[in-house]
């Protein structure tokens, strides 16, 4: 079965065509950095707009590369949760106006969910290696972890308590002085050679021995203090970030991304001995998974615990409609659809 899949949760636009929920005909990506880069952020109002300017431009290329119809369709997915409330909207709206058109199945995605499922496309990973397995999704909006009995069934088990740590990579870049989204440029500098990820000792925060939720919004103060001193009574910085040299500056990222990397590796080994059932494979997704040193930390930490890595090929680590696709095949396996009450909702459905 082809499952038409779109994404428009945040600043990608996306549509894919996806066969049996693993293979990936096409995953079309219109991205949207170059309208928020001057803001440093993404403006809820301008990703609205832009996503309703390319929407019809991103199914017709979908199409077009996945060599088939409208009238080959079989359902019609959407990421309809969390996410921005005007950005779902068109994705919503558009994925109900293809489904009654051709009078195919709707069917409504979570897309945190279905982050977890986007390593197992264009794999032939039985889901029976994989499932009971521990998610851990850590994006630009999430950094949780949860226990998946199977890929829609999810159980939460912690989550961050400020910032997500893709939110941190972003502050961290735009402390360093760095452009916007900030994860891939920080990874990038701390790649170089030369990098000294010991320069600055940044705090991993472990909250308390027990807790399974991560914290990250005392590792960005802290990187903002080494980078432009302790603010004087009043806010008053004594530097800029225009004064930091390329070496201190590559320094600063690889000890960025250092203790990131262990906030991370070392959550995700105390969920593994905190289940109670030993999981056959971590899954993880969002866009950080494509941080080159927690993919490689992430490999140790599996292998050391004898447990399967699932990671997703780079394409399908951010932000795309193949991963919609993908874990809509699964809703309709199961025989659940939606119809056209779908609403699309900011919040993460309950796990
Ligand atoms: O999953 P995603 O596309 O959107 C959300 O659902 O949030 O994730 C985007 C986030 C951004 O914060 C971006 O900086 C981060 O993923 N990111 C990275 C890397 N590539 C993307 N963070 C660290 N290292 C990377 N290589
Ligand atoms: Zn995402």
């Amino acid at each position: 079965m082809l499952i038409l899949g779109l994404e428009s949760s945040c600043d990608e636009t996306a549509c894919a065509v996806v066969e049996d929920g693993r293979r990936v005909r096409s995953s079309v990506v219109a991205g949207q950095a170059e309208i928020h880069a001057e803001y440093g952020g993404v403006v809820p109002e301008l990703a609205s707009r832009a996503h309703a300017e390319r929407i019809t431009g991103v199914v017709t290329r979908a199409l077009a590369e996945a060599r088939c119809e409208l009238s080959d369709i079989g359902a019609v997915a959407v990421g309809h949760r969390p996410g921005l409330i005007g950005a779902l909207l068109v994705g919503v709206s558009a994925a109900k106006a293809l489904s009654w058109s051709l009078g195919v199945p709707l069917v409504g995605v979570d897309h945190v969910r279905a982050h977890l499922w986007a390593g197992m496309l264009d794999t032939d990973l039985q889901k029976e290696d994989a499932f009971p397995a521990l998610g851990l999704v850590i994006s630009g909006g999430h950094s949780s972890l949860f226990a998946c009995a199977g890929p829609t069934s999810l159980t939460r088990l912690g989550g961050t308590i400020d910032d997500a740590v893709g939110e941190a990579y972003d502050k961290a870049a735009a402390i360093l002085g760095l452009g916007h989204p900030g994860g891939p440029l920080i990874d990038t500098l701390a790649q170089e050679p030369d990098a000294n990820d010991r320069a600055a000792d940044l705090p991993v925060s472990r909250l308390s021995r027990e807790s399974l939720d991560f914290s990250f919004s005392g590792l960005k103060t802290a990187l903002l203090y080494e980078v432009r001193g302790v603010p004087a009574p009043g806010g008053v910085f004594a530097r800029t970030s225009d004064e930091l040299t390329h070496e201190r500056r590559r320094d600063l990222a690889a000890s960025f991304q250092r203790a990131a990397s262990r906030a991370i590796t070392l959550k995700v080994e105390r969920a593994l001995e905190a289940m109670h059932e030993k999981p056959r494979a971590i899954l993880v997704g969002g866009g950080v998974s494509a941080n080159s040193r927690i993919r490689r930390e992430l490999e140790e930490l599996a292998h050391k615990h004898g447990v399967r890595l699932v990671l997703p090929e780079m394409r399908f680590c951010v932000d795309n409609a193949a991963m919609i696709a993908g874990l809509a095949h699964e809703r309709l396996t199961l025989g659940e659809r939606d119809d056209l009450t779908l609403r699309a909702s900011p919040a993460m459905e309950r796990a």
